[in-house]
């Protein structure tokens, strides 16, 4: 744990608008400032920073929550690591040896970076040993045409077929089984209680990432055998729905564009052909998180998943993610190969470029893809075609990339661009009508809290989960009332609340209150979500402007809370809800008549 001082002295001198100002154009407004929310897209600024309380909250999305709960979000860090962030902007040195990974396990971080170094020798050690590694070499080298360089860049290796080479190796380097399971070099014997090697007789690919630490591995069988590759789970050093295999070397090159691909040998492969911008997903289809990544360091990714129809149906995701975040996103449709590493064989370094400059756009893509699904030659057929089309060029909310889009499918289509634009135009006043529609249900399921995904159990206890809002926002404003409230102000305590995210709020800000340095709102994101965070924020803010520091309103809350403990007031809504529905239907009646 970071001493809580520091942490709080972090967050003091820290000037939130300062931190959130290097990610969002802010403008002043009075005391606060406005910007357009960096955490859902938005064009009219919904997202506040408050100077005065420190926090920030964005009443489009939710998201809010103090300068470490932005880092946390922005830069998917954990608590501990937005809090060196923050520290490294002040010039406050933490010391690496506090590093704790918050969760059961003590296993740190740093140790697992430790082992894995050293695991990264030895497999490397291996595949270089005359007789051990003799076939993984000759795999590599001759069946997969890797040259030794190659080998040498990537840090390759192997893993003999043996169970307990690794085990026994880390283990004389002083590591505990506790730190090899946890680190997942090795797996424990379900009988015996034994540990063995988790990676055997494959060939290694070490994960590295941009601060150069070994952070985890993929396995590759040499053969037909099932499975083709073992990775590296999570760990308290890796979460690989936040890393990309070769950004390591990738980010030095991604200035103008980097190359998305599925598997760790297409990387390897276009690197060794001079394409330095190459990275691949760990395994999984793209997270959002990921996406994030991409658009740190480059304006412009091109998609060159397999040609096989996952990995085209891995493409749209990857083109909806990446458009997210705001990078050019294209696709490249590989013609006579399985993969980018098949390709660079059998065509070569300069057939792939050309592939490359030929590369389309997201959008060319999706236009192409539909014209291939219909004969345009047959009148039915092409009205479908223009009207799919249609739709797609609709959702673009930019103007100009309509009409510049419309120019393209007219004429692929063979059709006057006059004649599409009062498609497309017909077609966006009815997702506005939709949209509004749409927007307005959400409100009422919101203020009902039907869909409320940080708190699910408001739903059923909507009177009870109003009445803990007021006291746990009393307990997040005020210290006195929150120092009662802790001690049980007429009776108060967790079992009173009846959802599960208020009780966990109140006791939490009941120990820490009770704690040696007392409650700062900066130690709260150790304990919650960066949604709930953004829970908390909106709670509080909520109370900021409607309550005085007033014991009596508290009374009346808790007074409320125990009252409604436990009643489910679902059936009250949906007798309310199904009366509205019946009004709405006769309302439509006398309309068509
Ligand atoms: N993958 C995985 N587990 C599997 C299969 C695949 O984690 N059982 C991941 C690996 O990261 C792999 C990527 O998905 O690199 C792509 O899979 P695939 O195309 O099957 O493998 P390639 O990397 O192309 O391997 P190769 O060319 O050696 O067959
Ligand atoms: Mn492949």
């Amino acid at each position: 744990m970071i001493p809580r001082q520091i942490v709080d002295e972090i967050v003091y001198r820290n000037d939130i608008e300062q931190v959130i100002g290097s990610y969002v154009t802010l403008k002043r407004a009075g005391s606060n400032y406005n910007g357009l929310c960096p955490f859902h897209s938005e064009r009219t600024p919904s997202f506040t920073v408050f100077p005065s309380t420190h926090s920030f909250y964005c009443f489009g999305c939710g998201a809010g929550g103090d300068a470490i709960s932005f880092m946390m979000r922005i830069e998917n860090l954990e608590y501990v690591d937005a809090v060196r962030v923050l520290a490294q902007r002040i010039g406050v040195d933490i010391p690496e040896e506090d590093e704790q990974n918050g969760g059961a396990s003590s296993v740190t971080r740093k140790r697992v970076l430790q082992m894995n170094l050293e695991a990264a020798k030895f497999f490397r050690d291996q595949l270089m040993n005359e007789t051990y590694g003799k076939e993984a070499l000759h795999y590599l080298t001759v069946e997969r045409g890797l040259s030794m360089a190659t080998v040498r860049r990537f840090g390759l290796g192997y893993s003999p077929n043996n169970a307990w080479l690794l085990t026994n190796h880390l283990r004389s380097l002083g590591f505990t089984d506790d730190e090899m399971v946890t680190g997942f070099l090795c797996g424990r014997s379900q009988k015996t209680g034994r540990l063995y090697d988790y990676f055997r007789n494959r060939v290694i690919f070490p994960i590295i990432d941009t601060a150069g630490n070994v952070v985890a591995f993929g396995g590759r069988v040499m053969d037909d055998s099932k499975p083709k590759y073992l990775n590296t789970s999570d760990t308290p050093a890796f979460k690989k729905s936040r890393h990309l295999f070769a950004l390591n070397y990738a980010k030095n090159n991604a200035a103008e564009q980097m190359l998305l691909c599925e598997g760790y040998m297409d990387v390897i492969a276009l690197h060794a052909a001079g394409f330095e911008n190459a990275v691949a997903t760990l395994g999984t289809a793209i997270t959002p998180e990921q996406a994030r990544i991409f658009a740190k360091y480059t304006k412009k990714v091109v998609i060159t998943y397999d040609s096989d129809s996952a990995g085209q149906t891995a493409s749209d995701k990857a083109m909806r993610l990446l458009g997210e975040v705001g990078v050019d996103v294209r696709v490249l449709k590989l013609e006579g190969a399985k993969d980018p590493d098949e390709f660079i064989k059998k065509f070569g370094a300069d057939a792939f470029r050309d592939m490359l400059r030929d590369s389309k756009s997201g959008f060319a893509y999706r236009v192409d893809k539909v014209l291939m699904g219909h004969d345009i030659s047959v009148p039915e057929e092409k009205i479908k075609a223009s009207s799919a089309i249609c739709a797609i060029i609709a959702a673009s909310s930019s103007a100009v990339e309509r009409e510049v889009h419309i120019a393209y499918a007219a004429e692929r289509l063979g059709l006057t661009p006059q004649v599409l634009a009062g498609d497309v135009s017909r077609i966006r006043s009815k997702m506005r009508r939709e949209q509004k529609k749409k927007l307005s249900n959400d409100a009422q399921m919101q203020l009902k809290g039907l869909n409320d995904h940080v708190n699910r159990d408001a739903a059923k206890h909507i009177k009870a989960s109003a009445a803990e809002e007021a006291v746990l926002g009393l307990m997040l404003v005020f210290e006195q009332l929150r120092h009662v409230a802790a001690e049980g102000l007429d009776g108060l305590s967790a079992e009173d609340f009846s959802t599960e995210f208020g009780r966990r709020v109140f006791q939490t800000l009941c120990e820490l209150e009770k704690s040696d340095g007392g409650y700062s709102k900066a130690l709260l994101a150790q304990f919650f979500t960066v949604d709930e965070l953004g829970r908390l924020e909106q709670i509080e803010q909520t109370r900021r402007s409607y309550s005085k520091n007033d014991i009596e309103v508290l009374r009346v809350n808790i007074a409320n809370l125990k009252e409604e403990k436990g009643r489910d007031t679902r059936d009250v809504m949906s007798i309310l809800e199904l009366k509205r529905q019946k009004a709405n239907q006769m309302k439509q009646k006398k309309n068509e008549k």
